[in-house]
């Protein structure tokens, strides 16, 4: 079964409760529980994790990378600061969305900037809790393109 890691950054463990009206009302646990359901639907295996360190971002980003894991990321904060985490994901080899809640592009100039797009196959933002269903589906659609082009060359 194709591994996705979902890895969620700094203070997204506060949602529910963080500034309600910009991030929505819904809590990471429930989001996780969504995406099991999803995950499970799409035959992906998901490991839902969440840090407010950036090393362990990057730690959790090395070992998706060695076990041959996609990625769904929102690294909240350190999307516009943290070059570390741009400089771990250049080495995966499999897809990678980027996912915010809210519409970045439509908030403070410095959100405008992320250090992981460049590296990301897609961006979903502006949809709250729902643009992590959207990545999971744009997972599945993504590895099943790459298992039909194996069979082509099979
Ligand atoms: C966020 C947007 C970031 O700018 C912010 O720092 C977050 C959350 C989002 O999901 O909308 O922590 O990534």
């Amino acid at each position: 079964m194709a591994g996705v890691l979902v890895l969620n950054g700094p203070n997204l463990n506060m949602l529910g409760t963080r500034e309600p009206e910009i991030y929505g009302s819904t809590t990471l646990l429930e989001i996780e529980e969504r995406c099991r359901e999803r995950a499970k639907m799409l035959g992906l295996e998901l490991t839902f994790l969440q840090s407010n360190h950036e090393g362990e971002l990057v730690t959790w980003i090395q070992e998706a990378r060695s076990d041959g894991v996609s990625i769904i990321i929102n690294a909240g904060a350190y999307t516009h600061t943290s070059v570390a985490l741009q400089d771990a994901l250049q080495l995966c080899d499999e897809p990678i969305i980027e996912v915010h809640l809210s519409n970045i592009f439509a908030r403070e100039e410095f959100r405008h900037h992320s250090y992981i797009s460049p590296l990301a196959n897609g961006i979903i933002c502006g949809f709250g809790a729902h643009g992590y269903l959207l990545a999971l589906d744009a997972i599945a659609e993504l590895r099943g393109a790459e298992n039909k082009n194996m069979q082509g060359k099979a």
